[in-house]
C-alpha cells in the first residue's frame, strides 16, 4: 500500500467507527433537536473539524443521517480526547447540571420581574451539551453535537452585540443568588501575584473581595467567545473548568483579558499603544458587557467597589507566561496598570 492508500484505509476505519457510534447513540444525538428519528439506516460523514486545545484534541464530526421517521437530518458527535479525562467528564456533567438548574431559576425570575427589551431579544434557553459516552481506554468522551450552532467568536453580529451576548450568557450561568466568595480559594492567586504586584495593592483588592457578595456556585473558568455556542433560539456553554465559590467578576475579567490578549498578539508587530487599549477596554468593551450583565440580574448590592480591574489585570499577568516574551511584557505591564490605576472602577464611580 502506498501512503495515499494507508491514509484512505485509516480514514475508512475512522468513518466506520464514527458511523457505528452515531448509530449506537442515535437516541441521544438527536435529543435536543427533539426529533423522533426511528431507526437510523445510514450516516454519511460530511466534515471532521479538529481543534487542538490545552487539555487535548477535539474532533467535531458532522454527518447526514438517514432516519426511518424523520427523513434526512443533520447530526454528528463531538469526540474529545483529554489528558485528564475524569476531570473533563466531571466538568462537562457539572456544567450541564448547573445550567439546567439555572434555567429553572430563570423561569422563576421571569415570573417575578419585568425583563428589559434588551434582554428579551436574547435566546431564552441556555444549556450545555450532554456527555453521551466515556471511553476510558483511549481517554476520550463523546459529547452531544450541537447542530446549527456557531461560536460567539464566529457569530455574524457586530462586536457590540457579541459583548451583549457574552454579558447575558455569563449572567445566566452565574445566577441571581447573593453570597460571599470563598476568599481562601484566592490565596494561590494572591501568592502568584506577589512577584509582580506591590503588596499594598494586593491588600487593597483582598479587602474589596472580602466585602464582596459576588460569589457564585461555580464560575466557568475558561469563559471566552469560542466556548459560547449560539443559535437563534438557544445558547450553549461548553468546555468549562467549573471552579466553585469564586467571584462572578473573575469570569468577566477573564473574557475581557482573553480578547485583549488576542488583540495584542495580532497587533504586536505594529507596536501597542497601551493607553489607547486601556481606553477601548474601559470605555467600550466593559460598558457593553456589564450593561447586559446587569440588566439580566441586578448586582447593584454586591460590591463596595467592582473588582473587575483586579481580575482583568490578574488574568493578563497570569496568562502572560503562555506567550512569547515581547507579548508577555505588554500583558504584564497592562495587567499592572489595571490593578494599580483601576480605570474601570474609576469610570464607574465618576
Ligand atoms: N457539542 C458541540 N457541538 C458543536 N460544536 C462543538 C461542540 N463542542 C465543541 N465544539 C466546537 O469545537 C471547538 C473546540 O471544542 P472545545 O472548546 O471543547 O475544546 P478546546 O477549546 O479545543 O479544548 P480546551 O479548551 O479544553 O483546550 C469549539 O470552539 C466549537 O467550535
Ligand atoms: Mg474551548
Amino acid at each position: 500500500m502506498d501512503t495515499f492508500d494507508v491514509e484512505n484505509e485509516k480514514q475508512r476505519k475512522i468513518h466506520e467507527r464514527v458511523r457505528s457510534l452515531i448509530i449506537q447513540f442515535s437516541d441521544k444525538i438527536t435529543k435536543h433537536v427533539q426529533l423522533n428519528t426511528g431507526r437510523i439506516s445510514d450516516t454519511r460523514i460530511q466534515k471532521i473539524e479538529t481543534h487542538s486545545g490545552a487539555g487535548g484534541k477535539t474532533y467535531v464530526i458532522q454527518a447526514r443521517i438517514s432516519t426511518a421517521l424523520a427523513g434526512e437530518v443533520d447530526g454528528g458527535i463531538v469526540l474529545k480526547f483529554a489528558k485528564d479525562l475524569d476531570a473533563e467528564v466531571e466538568n462537562a456533567n457539572n456544567l450541564a447540571r448547573l445550567l439546567s438548574l439555572r434555567q429553572k431559576d430563570w423561569e422563576q425570575w421571569k415570573s417575578n420581574h419585568e425583563l428589559s427589551k434588551r434582554i428579551k431579544k436574547f435566546p431564552d434557553i441556555l444549556f450545555a451539551p450532554e456527555v453521551i459516552h466515556v471511553i476510558p481506554e483511549v481517554k476520550a468522551m463523546i459529547l452531544e453535537f450541537l447542530s446549527g450552532f456557531t461560536t460567539l467568536f464566529h457569530f455574524s453580529v457586530s462586536s457590540e452585540q457579541k459583548w451583549g451576548y457574552a454579558g447575558y450568557s455569563l449572567a445566566r450561568l452565574h445566577g441571581s443568588k447573593i453570597q460571599a466568595t470563598n476568599l481562601k480559594l484566592y490565596n494561590p492567586l494572591f501568592n502568584l501575584l506577589r512577584s509582580t504586584i506591590d503588596e499594598r495593592f494586593i491588600d487593597y483588592w483582598y479587602q474589596i473581595l472580602e466585602q464582596s457578595k459576588g460569589g457564585v456556585d461555580f464560575i466557568h473558568g475558561d469563559s471566552h467567545l469560542s466556548n459560547i455556542l449560539v443559535s437563534p433560539m438557544r445558547i450553549a456553554w461548553i468546555d468549562a473548568i467549573m471552579l466553585p465559590k469564586l467571584d462572578r467578576m473573575d469570569d468577566i475579567g477573564y473574557i475581557l483579558s482573553h480578547m485583549a490578549q488576542e488583540n495584542i498578539a495580532k497587533n504586536i508587530g505594529y507596536g501597542i499603544d497601551e493607553t489607547k487599549l486601556i481606553n477601548t477596554i474601559t470605555r467600550s468593551w466593559v460598558p457593553l458587557i456589564l450593561t447586559t450583565y446587569k440588566s439580566t440580574y441586578d448586582i447593584s448590592q454586591l460590591y463596595t467597589r467592582l473588582p473587575l480591574d483586579f481580575f482583568l489585570g490578574s488574568h493578563l499577568i497570569i496568562r502572560a507566561e503562555l506567550w512569547e516574551k515581547n507579548i508577555a511584557d505588554v500583558l504584564i505591564k497592562l495587567g499592572q496598570r489595571f490593578i494599580y490605576e483601576m480605570p474601570i472602577s474609576n469610570i464607574l464611580l465618576s
